[in-house]
C-alpha cells in the first residue's frame, strides 16, 4: 500500500506538529528509561493529521508491537476482552474513533486502563460470580476527532492528552517534497508549495493531492511537477487557491442561497447537502472554520463576508449583525 509506505516510521521522520511531537518524545524517552509501558494517550484533532501515523510511530519507538482497532469495529465486550488478552507487555493498542466505543465496551476499559484488569461476570441472576483476570501492563492509544466527544470517565484515564493542529504551509510544502520523492516523480520546490497551500492544512489531502498532480503532469505535460503544471492540475480538479473544493464550496453556497447565509443548525445544513452531520461537523466544518470562512453563534452557523468575498457573491448586508 503506497499510502504506508509514505508514512513515516520515527519521530524525526515525522513532519510539524512541534508541540506534540517534543511532548511525546519526552514521555517515550522518559518510559524507556524506567522500562515501563507508556502512559495511555488520547490524540484529537480534525481527520488526517496523522493520528493514526503518530501512533505507529510511538509503538515503533517504544520497540513494541501495535494492535489496531476502532470504536466501531468493537461491538461486544468479548471482542475487546479477546484484545486485550492477546496483548503483551508495553504493547499499544490503538483506537481509532474512541468516542464511537459502546457504554458497555467503554466500562471493561475503565478497569483495564487503570488496573490493568478484566473484570468478567459469569452466569446469570443470583448465582452469577466475577472473576478479575490481570491483565499485561500496556499503552493505549485513543484518538478523536474531537475530545468533547468522550465522556468525561475515559478522558480523565488518559495520562497524555495531544491536539494536533493544522499544519502550515511550510511543513506541508516538505510533506509534499518528501512523498515525491518516496513517489519518484520530479517536482519543483514552487510546484510543492502550491499543493502544499492547496491541501486545507492536512496531509492526507496533500499527498492525495500530490498522486492527482502527478497523473495530470504525466498525461498533460511531460511529467515533472512545475509550478504551472500544479497550478492548471489542481484548477482543473476544482481545488482552487486556498485548497476548498467542489464539497466546501457547495455547503458555503447551500447556506447562503438556502438559509440567507445563517444562523442555521448543524443537521439543517447537513440535509441541505445530503452530507451526514459528522462528516459536516468533523471533515467540512473545521478548516472553513479556521480560514473564517464559517462562524458558530449559539443560534448556528453563519458564513463570513469572507466567504462571500471568496466565491465572488456580494457581500450581504451585515449577516454578523443579525446574530
Ligand atoms: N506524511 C503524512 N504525514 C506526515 C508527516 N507529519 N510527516 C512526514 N510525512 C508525512
Amino acid at each position: 500500500d503506497i499510502e504506508m509506505g509514505l508514512r513515516p516510521r520515527k519521530l524525526n521522520e515525522y513532519i510539524g506538529q512541534q508541540k506534540a511531537k517534543e511532548t511525546i518524545s519526552i514521555f517515550i524517552e522518559a518510559a524507556r528509561q524506567r522500562v515501563e509501558a507508556l502512559d495511555h494517550v488520547l490524540l484529537f484533532g480534525p481527520p488526517g493529521l496523522g493520528k493514526t501515523t503518530l501512533s505507529n510511530i510511538i509503538a515503533n519507538e517504544m520497540g513494541v508491537n501495535i494492535r489496531t482497532t476502532s470504536g466501531p469495529a468493537i461491538e461486544r465486550q468479548g471482542d475487546l476482552a479477546a484484545i486485550l488478552t492477546n496483548l503483551s507487555p508495553g504493547d499499544v493498542l490503538f483506537i481509532d474513533e474512541i468516542h464511537r466505543l459502546s457504554r458497555a465496551v467503554e466500562e471493561i476499559l475503565y478497569p483495564a486502563m487503570e488496573d490493568f484488569a478484566l473484570d468478567i461476570v459469569l452466569g446469570k441472576g443470583p448465582g452469577a460470580r466475577s472473576i478479575r483476570l490481570d491483565l499485561p501492563k500496556f499503552t493505549l492509544i485513543g484518538a478523536t476527532t474531537r475530545a468533547g466527544m468522550l465522556a468525561s470517565p475515559l478522558r480523565d484515564r488518559f495520562g497524555i492528552i495531544s491536539r494536533l493542529e493544522f499544519y502550515s504551509t511550510e511543513d506541508l510544502t516538505k510533506i509534499v517534497t518528501r512523498a515525491a520523492q518516496i513517489l519518484n516523480v520530479s517536482i519543483e520546490a514552487k510546484g510543492a508549495e502550491e499543493i502544499a497551500r492547496r491541501s486545507r492544512g492536512t496531509p492526507r489531502v496533500a499527498n492525495r493531492l500530490l498522486k492527482r498532480v502527478r497523473d495530470y503532469a504525466q498525461v498533460r505535460a511531460e511529467g515533472d511537477i512545475t509550478l504551472d503544471v500544479s497550478i492548471n492540475a489542481l484548477e482543473f480538479f476544482e481545488v482552487d487557491p486556498l485548497g476548498l473544493d467542489h464539497t466546501d464550496r457547495r455547503l458555503l453556497r447551500a447556506v447562503i442561497e438556502k438559509f440567507n447565509g445563517g444562523p442555521v443548525g448543524l443537521d439543517t445544513i447537513a440535509a441541505a447537502t445530503s452530507e451526514e452531520p459528522d462528516t459536516v461537523e468533523d471533515v467540512l466544518e473545521p478548516f472553513l472554520m479556521q480560514l473564517g470562512f464559517l462562524a458558530r453563534t449559539p443560534r448556528g452557523r453563519i458564513v463570513t463576508p469572507q466567504a462571500y468575498r471568496h466565491l465572488g457573491l456580494p457581500v450581504k448586508e451585515t449577516p454578523l449583525e443579525r446574530v
